[in-house]
């Protein structure tokens, strides 16, 4: 079992993040080989400035140190340090067809109405991705809902590239999306998810807010006027509502039922302060753990060259025999 997966470094860890992907991290560190990554390279397809760039890589790693990424158990790097994921997916360009790219959600809402004025990057992002999993020989690649598209296009190309050259060099990777928070939604609008590009920071948490901005967010959530009833099934058409119960859940490690058996009959007076409570008590050891390491950047640094070492060893044999399939001399 070899567990692969990345982030963008743009912007806050948020509640999505954590709890649709950053916890399966944690958990799976312990039973698998582990290969986590800032996704750099993807974060550059729209533009950010440079410092900002700096910035943003340094404290996510922080970030995911303090949520428990434990860079002695799991190799944690940047990509840009580890240009085999670059290599890889300029080949894997060339295996990606273009309707394939053409049918990719997130890039249909990223680009909107403005296809033509985004880059080129944006458009390939999910090439680069696929890089990102097939170069290590990933079996599972723990995300949240969102990244189930670009999982399976990565398995597409993989296949096309096996059966084009005759090879069995690819193995295809499971994605796994798991538990009630694979998809948190906006805290202002239960139909849009929880993103760091949302221009409301009321629409979600981050993992760096202190305990007064995540109780006024959650007691300034949009909910609706019913009491919570004793069955998910209840919460259908309730997308609001079913999402605070969802991140309860999850923040507790219960079942959304279990979570329900307890607040049933009971309006958002009562769930609102609770829910508060339980993400305060969450959070506060991973910021505090953040603040402490945030501006150690020799220490953060030390941290990304090692893994990038790391990781690039790991991913030579792959890239070596992807050319080799391709009958390139390198
Ligand atoms: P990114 O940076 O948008 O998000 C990182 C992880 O957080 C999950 N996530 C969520 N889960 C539940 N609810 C939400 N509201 C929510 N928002 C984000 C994402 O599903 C993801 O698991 N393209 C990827 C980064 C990437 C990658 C990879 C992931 C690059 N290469 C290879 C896996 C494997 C992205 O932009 O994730």
């Amino acid at each position: 079992m070899r567990v692969v997966s990345g982030i963008q470094p743009t912007g806050n860890l948020h509640l999505g993040n954590y709890l649709g992907a950053i916890v399966q991290w944690v958990k799976m560190q312990q039973e698998a080989e582990c290969l986590f990554f800032l996704a750099d390279l993807h974060a550059v397809t729209i533009f950010n400035s440079p410092d900002q760039m700096r910035t943003n890589v340094r404290e996510m790693a922080a970030a995911l140190i303090a949520s428990g990424v434990d860079p002695d158990k799991s190799v944690l790097f940047n990509q840009a340090r580890v240009p085999a994921h670059a290599e890889l997916a300029w080949l894997l360009n060339c295996t990606a067809r273009i309707g394939w790219l053409n049918r990719m959600t997130q890039f249909k809402d990223k680009a909107g109405k403005n296809r033509e004025g985004m880059s080129i990057g944006l458009y390939a992002y999910p090439v680069l991705q696929a890089a990102d999993v097939l170069i290590y020989q990933a079996t599972h690649v723990p995300v949240g809902e969102d990244q189930k598209q670009h999982l399976e296009l990565a398995r597409d190309i993989a296949e096309k590239f096996n059966t084009d050259f005759g090879t069995d060099l690819f193995t295809l990777p499971a994605a796994m999306i798991a538990g009630p928070a694979a998809r948190v939604m906006s805290l202002r609008d239960g139909s849009a998810k929880m993103s760091k590009s949302d221009p409301s920071d009321m629409s979600r948490i981050n993992l760096t807010d202190d305990a007064d901005t995540i109780a006024q967010k959650i007691r300034k959530a949009k909910t609706d006027p019913e009491p919570l009833p004793a069955t998910m099934e209840e919460l259908d058409g309730r997308p609001e509502a079913r999402n605070l119960v969802g991140i309860y859940a999850a923040l507790s490690g219960e079942s959304v039922n279990h979570v329900l058996g307890h607040f049933a009959g009971q309006g958002f007076g009562a769930f609102k302060p609770a829910l508060a409570e339980l993400a305060v008590e969450s959070l506060r050891p991973i910021t505090t753990r953040y603040n402490e390491l945030r501006e150690d950047h020799a220490a953060i640094d030390a941290i990304l060259v090692k893994g990038a070492e790391k990781a690039a060893a790991k991913a030579a044999p792959t890239l070596k025999r992807a050319y080799e399939a391709m009958g390139l001399f390198r």
